[in-house]
């Protein structure tokens, strides 16, 4: 056996993992190191000879014979990794995926191509694997996109769904208020009404004593007026008895009125009523009780004037004014009742030349139980105005009074037409 010197590029060469052919211009192998072999499934020394296009897919041969003469024509190195990945054909027909990088050199004077390959079919297969993970990856994504659309909807219903809860009891908390409120005003009316019984009651006990009293002693005394020419006493103490028993009936009437008012029972009857003469009739009732040389004098301008209203309630109202008018004024005074039509309404005005009202207690001239200090001895409740008051808001009405201590006080009172 001949010991050769061993050629270090041939060494170098043969060594190398990837495959390296040296092709010449007509596309044959004229070089081939083991690693070549091995990539193409060849025995040692079979592929020299072969040409190129053996190695490659029969389907891409004459592309591949084309861009051989290509590069032939315009040789210039060609690296790996730039994209062009081709198929090898391996000797048992298999194919396989391979990158190529291309180099000139010459040999003996004459170019040739030098390729070196390497066998991508790993690379590929983590290729392949990335792309359908990546393509997971999409569905994935868009199935979690989805999914986040949904679990917005849902929530969204949800939010929705809460959001009718909160009306629905917004609503129902309104309801119960209602209800709270309702019933505390239902309450503080029984409350007052209470109230106003008790008081009237022990305002009663105490106003009631003077006219009994009264009636008591006169009956008494009329017992003992028998004989003859004892008539005219007899006659004083009957009129005093029925005095007596008209303020009772008034302290009674009053209260009832109220009672009434309060719990809302008073309903308006409306005709039509010719208030002037409504007017002469209780002027003319009231003159019973006038004091001594105490006159009315009354005016009306139109002479006759009608009005829509309830005649029941326009009276009670006259009747409260006129005599407040003769209680709080002395004998010997006049009292003016003054009837016109003002603008859209009638308007009454009552006035006397009695004792007034003091001015720092006028604003309390329409509250229950009222009565001014300048008054106190004279017999009342304190219910009159009040009632009055209410009588002509019910009339969609107006009241308001001037007056002046000692010299005299003015009721107008506007009921609309
Ligand atoms: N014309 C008036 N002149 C002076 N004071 C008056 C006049 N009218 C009312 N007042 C005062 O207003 C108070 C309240 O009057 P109101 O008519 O409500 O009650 P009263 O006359 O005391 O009792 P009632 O009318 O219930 O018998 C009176 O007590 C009195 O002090
Ligand atoms: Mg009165």
């Amino acid at each position: 056996m001949k010991n050769e010197a061993i050629d270090p590029y041939k060494a170098i060469f043969e060594a190398c993992e990837e495959g390296i052919l040296v092709v010449n211009s007509s596309g044959q192998i004229i070089m081939a190191n083991m690693a070549s072999h091995r990539l193409f499934g060849y025995e040692n020394n079979e592929m020299i000879g072969l040409s190129i296009e053996s190695l490659v897919p029969p389907a891409l041969r004459t592309h591949h014979v084309k861009d051989r003469e290509n590069y032939d024509r315009n040789p210039s190195p060609r690296k790996m990794g730039h994209g062009r990945d081709l198929a090898g054909r391996k000797k048992d027909g298999s194919e396989f995926p391979v990158e190529i990088s291309l180099n000139r050199a010459q040999i003996e004077g004459v170019d040739h191509t030098l390729a070196f390959i390497i066998d991508i079919t790993e690379r590929k297969k983590i290729e392949v694997a990335l792309k359908k993970s990546e393509e997971q990856l999409i569905v994935y994504a868009a199935e979690l996109e989805k999914r986040v659309i949904k679990r917005t909807q849902d929530l969204d219903d949800t939010i929705k769904q809460l959001e009718q809860v909160n009306a629905d009891l917004e609503d129902q908390v309104r309801i119960r208020k209602k209800a709270e409120d309702d019933t505390r005003l239902a309450l503080s009316r029984e409350r007052e009404l209470n109230e106003l019984k008790s008081r009237f009651v022990s305002m009663a006990s105490h106003e009631f004593r003077t006219p009994l009293s009264t009636i008591l002693s006169s009956a008494s005394l009329i017992e003992r007026y028998r004989e003859p020419g004892t008539e005219e006493k007899r006659k004083k103490h009957i009129d005093k008895i029925k005095s007596g028993i008209s303020n009772l009936t008034n302290i009674l009437n009053d209260f009832l009125s109220l009672s009434k008012l309060e719990e809302g029972k008073v309903e308006i009857d409306e005709s039509t009523v010719n208030i002037t003469d409504e007017l002469k009739d209780i002027i003319d009732e009231l003159s019973t009780i006038c004091k001594d040389q105490q006159t009315i004098k009354f005016e009306s301008n139109p002479n006759t004037i009608v009005l829509n209203t309830d005649k029941k309630i326009f009276k009670n109202i006259l009747i409260n004014l006129l005599s407040n008018a003769i209680k709080y004024s002395e004998p010997s005074t006049e009292i003016f009742v003054e009837m016109a039509e003002v603008d859209d309404n009638i308007q009454i005005q009552v006035t006397d030349q009695g004792m007034g009202i003091p001015e720092e207690e006028q604003k309390h001239m329409f509250e229950r139980f009222f009565r001014a200090k300048n008054a106190t001895n004279i017999q009342g409740t304190g219910l009159g105005l009040n009632i009055v008051k209410k009588y002509v808001d019910m009339l969609n009405g107006h009241i308001t009074f001037k007056s002046k201590l000692n010299e005299g006080t003015t009721f107008i009172v506007d009921l609309p037409k």
